[in-house]
């Protein structure tokens, strides 16, 4: 079998180990004779789990005692205004930082529920660059401050914690977490879909803090409201099995490979390998300004829209799959999450020499 050297953006590529254990607990999951996708999410076998997913997460990402973690579905998506629903009273004000599509999508749920506002907005630039602390205002009255650590699309993040000057923090992390060190506790609600370093799509991490919870109204649609989640455990009603049981074993191939540190590290170098090439000549023009690069996406442009076609169509026929850049944006874009390993970047690096050699 012949696995291509997999750059897409989400789903992602995943630890061979962990799919291949996943393989082996489709038939029987753990030993319990019942697979995975058929053993009901109340037995025993099957709570442990979860139990395991949640103390995977919080030892992990060292997440605090007294902050709750759940794995619901609707994906980050569904965040955007459960986040909203949640910790808003109507009219109430919530303050964006406005760095891509993502974002802008979530202030437009937001705006939903209260009377949110993107304080800070890279639209007119062509979200090239996230904002350093002291380029914005919280408004007084804002409730909290919503930010997006890595912009999937326009490959931009953060390198900093974003001030809240004083606010409650709000973050998606759907792209970066776990891939880059992150500090929980500075974070009253953070939410990130699985399908790019935790796991297959159809789960989303949340962790809220007490104040979080405190928050949530009395009556939300049951669905909707993170006080009934957490009552029940993540299985209000039936969770993701399949989507669980995975970021279980991706969070286990994260702890025998050196933590959140480990992977950091690892990203560091293949985002120095391929940006150290974008840098090497201007037949590349990398989209993210430098103070704003992402570790996990990489954007960029070539001199025309014809080269970009054929860089894509040939580096697939070179075993390098999924480089085509988001529609918004055109170009390239290389993810580079946790499970991708160094030979896949050096392998695209070397395609990139040979074809500028021939094409530049
Ligand atoms: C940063 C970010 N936020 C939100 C989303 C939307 O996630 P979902 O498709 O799980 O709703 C994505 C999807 O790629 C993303 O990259």
């Amino acid at each position: 079998m012949a696995r291509l050297h997999n750059f897409s953006a989400g789903p992602a590529v995943l630890p061979v180990s962990v799919v291949e254990e996943l393989r082996d607990n489709l038939l029987d999951l753990n030993g319990s004779g019942i697979g995975l996708m058929e053993i009901s999410h109340r037995s025993k076998t099957y709570q442990a789990v979860v139990d395991s997913a949640v103390a995977r997460v919080k030892r992990t990402l060292g997440v605090p005692d007294d902050y709750t973690v759940l794995f619901l579905q609707g994906g980050a998506s569904l965040q955007f205004y459960m986040t909203a629903l949640n910790l808003l009273r109507p009219g109430e004000e919530a303050d964006y930082l406005v760095t891509g599509t993502w974002a802008q999508k979530a202030l437009k749920e937001a705006k939903r529920v209260g009377a949110a506002k993107g304080i800070w907005d890279d639209a007119p630039n062509n979200f090239k660059r996230v904002p350093q602390n002291g380029e914005y205002t919280v408004r007084e009255n804002a409730v909290y401050l919503h930010y997006t650590s890595n912009n999937t699309i326009y490959g931009t993040e953060y390198h900093h914690l974003p001030d809240a000057q004083g606010h409650h923090l709000i973050a998606d992390l759907s792209s970066d977490i776990a891939g880059v060190p992150v500090n929980i506790a500075a974070h009253d609600l953070i939410y990130a879909g699985a399908q790019k370093n935790l796991g297959p799509s159809g789960v989303t991490l949340v962790i809220l803090s007490p104040w979080a919870m405190s928050r949530v109204p009395e009556g939300l649609p049951a669905m909707l409201d993170y006080k009934v989640h957490a009552k029940d455990g993540s299985m209000y009603n039936t969770p993701n099995c399949v989507g669980i049981y995975v970021l279980e074993r991706v969070f286990a191939w994260m702890e025998a490979n050196g933590g959140v540190a480990g992977a950091t590290a690892r990203n560091a170098k293949k985002a120095g390998t391929l940006y150290t090439e974008l840098d090497r000549t201007p037949f590349w023009r990398p989209h993210a300004a430098l103070d704003s690069r992402s570790v996990m996406n990489v954007t960029w442009r070539l001199p025309s829209e014809e080269l970009e076609e054929k860089f894509v169509k040939e580096a697939k026929a070179a075993t390098l799959d999924g480089l085509k850049g988001h529609r918004s944006v055109g170009g390239i874009r290389a993810s580079m999450y946790n499970a991708l390993e160094q030979g896949s970047v050096d392998a695209l690096v070397s395609f990139m020499q040979e074809f500028e050699r021939k094409n530049g």
